[in-house]
């Protein structure tokens, strides 16, 4: 049976530790960029996404693809969470959300300015594809890589929900907007996890598309515990503002069908991820208990 505490623990000191590997470029004067960079980076945060690609990639194991596996896939994950704190950082900034709190520290621009954030999130970003093209693996699979992240980082799936965000602050969305405005803004990502795990290994079609369809119903329901927890967490456990998306007027689950709702919705995009990998043994409990966490974080 899987020991999840040790599982959790061992594949979130292998992303730390691959994101400490980072070196600065050394040229002068840019010191101050990529000591902000170390700042958003290395804040901490939950890591989700990086676990979730190790727990696809090692579902898929015993057909692995790649010779140098574990490096390959370290920078991989390290890709993904580099495109994620880049979102983070500019979705803060206060032509965004204006937020001052972030992983339980003041906000990038807080602390440096915010000219210095928005090229965080430029140069987190290049490098994560630079990274991606540097891998010391296949070349269509790299190519397979980078074509996915960019998809889902782009108009297609992050910058395209952000957009729907903020053009929507004050208005009611329909309920398929509201669906469609989070599995862009953060569902993308989330599904991009999945699949680049999947991309490095061989897997049927049909296993494909059931892991699809789970990472599917985990990013729409990922943020809506992001909605739910900012309506009913404080500051300190969530480690950036509470009640911001009410002060902010963003259309949430909370806000279109109230918590009780929104909480029973969660909860069957919980249950329906879970079946869609029920015929997966016990090299699919990671990504279960991934899902569980998911939905019942409290931050
Ligand atoms: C926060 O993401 C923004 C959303 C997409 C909801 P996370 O909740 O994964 O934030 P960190 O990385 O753990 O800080
Ligand atoms: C942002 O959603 C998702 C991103 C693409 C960064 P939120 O604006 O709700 O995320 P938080 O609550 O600030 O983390
Ligand atoms: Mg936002
Ligand atoms: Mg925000
Ligand atoms: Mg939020």
């Amino acid at each position: 049976m899987l020991d999840w505490k040790d599982w959790h623990s061992r594949h979130l000191e292998r992303i730390e530790v691959a994101l400490k590997t980072v070196t600065p470029s050394g040229l002068v004067g840019v010191e101050r960029l990529e000591s902000a960079m170390s700042y958003a980076v290395l804040a901490g945060g939950k890591r989700i996404r990086p676990l979730i690609v190790y727990a696809t990639y090692e579902l898929a194991s015993p057909q692995v693809k790649l010779l140098t596996a574990s490096t390959v896939v370290d920078q991989v994950a390290m890709a993904l969470e580099l495109i994620h704190t880049y979102s983070l950082v500019h979705d803060d900034l206060p032509a965004m959300d204006n937020d001052d709190f972030r992983r339980g520290k003041p906000t990038t621009h807080k602390v440096y300015d915010e000219a210095t954030a928005l090229l965080v999130g430029d140069a987190l970003q290049t490098l994560s594809f630079q990274m991606l093209s540097e891998l010391d693996a296949d070349l269509q699979v790299k190519i397979d890589l980078i074509k996915e992240l960019s998809f889902s980082a782009g108009v297609h799936g992050m910058c395209g929900g952000q957009a729907i965000d903020l053009a929507n602050v004050g208005l009611i969305l329909s309920l398929e907007q509201l669906i469609q405005m989070h599995q862009l803004k953060t569902g993308a990502l989330l599904r991009t996890a999945i699949r680049l795990g999947t991309i490095m290994a061989s897997l049927s079609e049909a296993d494909k598309k059931s892991l699809d369809q789970f990472a599917n119903d985990v990013g729409l329901g990922f943020q809506v515990t992001d909605d739910i927890l900012d309506a009913t967490q404080n500051s300190e456990t969530l480690g950036k503002t509470a009640g911001k998306d009410a002060q902010n007027n963003k259309p949430t689950f909370v806000s279109f069908m109230g918590l009780a709702q929104a909480q029973s919705y969660a909860e069957d995009l919980l249950h329906s991820a879970i079946r869609h990998i029920s015929h997966f043994g016990e090299e699919a409990e990671p990504l279960r208990r991934i899902a569980y966490w998911a939905f019942q974080r409290s931050s």
